[in-house]
């Protein structure tokens, strides 16, 4: 099974950011996974797309841009003219999720949609035919270093086999508390963009462990 890590720069050394980003894309990395935090849809506040276009002209990487905020249409315009390449919204936190979705497919990039842990996969039954992704959180949002929630897998592999029975695209990315004891078992369950924040970023050889995270998913 082939597949793709996306390093949640969240847990990175925000002093040394470029350097880190540098060295997941040299860790083999196709996803940078960007974390935007409002304080309000979350209990957290973290960049805005300042942070994407200073990385921009240093990375090739898709750039995946997770909005956790509150209201995300006023925002998603000045994320994708940022650099964004992918950008996922939450179900729960906009009134129009299609209207939302179609924004973010107009302006030329990929669209992904999101749900926290308590949100039923079939409620996105009528946008899965226009998504690029859907994420799966495995955690509440807010917070990098949390534990994996075990209701994800059955999650995950029930909306793997609506994908393969309705011949669907889109891609599933599972995001919160993936480490190298569990992410054989995330992607048995049917994931393929695979999410992880402290487990990279929080060890003394950040490439290698993109790299080993990789191995422990491919077996
Ligand atoms: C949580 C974020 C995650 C977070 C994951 O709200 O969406 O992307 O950075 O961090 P870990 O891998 O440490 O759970
Ligand atoms: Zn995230």
């Amino acid at each position: 099974m082939t597949i793709k890590i996306a390093p949640s720069i969240l847990s990175a050394d925000f002093a040394r950011l470029g350097q880190q980003v540098a060295l997941v894309e040299k860790g083999g990395a196709e996803y940078l996974h960007i974390d935007v935090m409002d304080g309000h849809f979350v209990p957290n506040i973290t960049i805005g797309p300042l942070v994407v276009s200073a990385l921009r002209p240093h990375s090739k990487m898709i750039f995946d841009v997770h909005l956790m905020i509150e209201s995300p249409d006023q925002y998603i315009p000045e994320f994708i003219n940022a650099g964004a390449d992918l950008v996922t919204v939450h179900q729960e936190a906009t009134k129009h999720l299609h209207r939302t979705i179609s924004l973010i497919k107009e302006k030329g990039v990929k669209a992904g949609v999101s749900i926290n842990p308590a949100t039923p996969w079939q409620t996105l039954e009528y946008v899965l035919p226009m998504v690029d992704l859907v994420l799966i959180m495995s955690v509440n949002p807010g917070f990098g270093g949390q534990k994996f929630i075990p209701s994800a897998l059955k999650k995950i592999s029930a909306l793997a086999h609506y994908k393969k029975e309705h011949e669907l695209n889109f891609e599933i990315q599972v995001d919160g508390g993936i480490n190298r004891s569990n992410i054989a078992q995330v992607v048995q369950a049917g994931a393929d963009v695979l999410v992880a924040g402290s487990a990279i970023f929080n060890t003394e050889d950040i490439e290698q462990e993109v790299i080993a995270l990789r191995k422990q998913g491919e077996l």
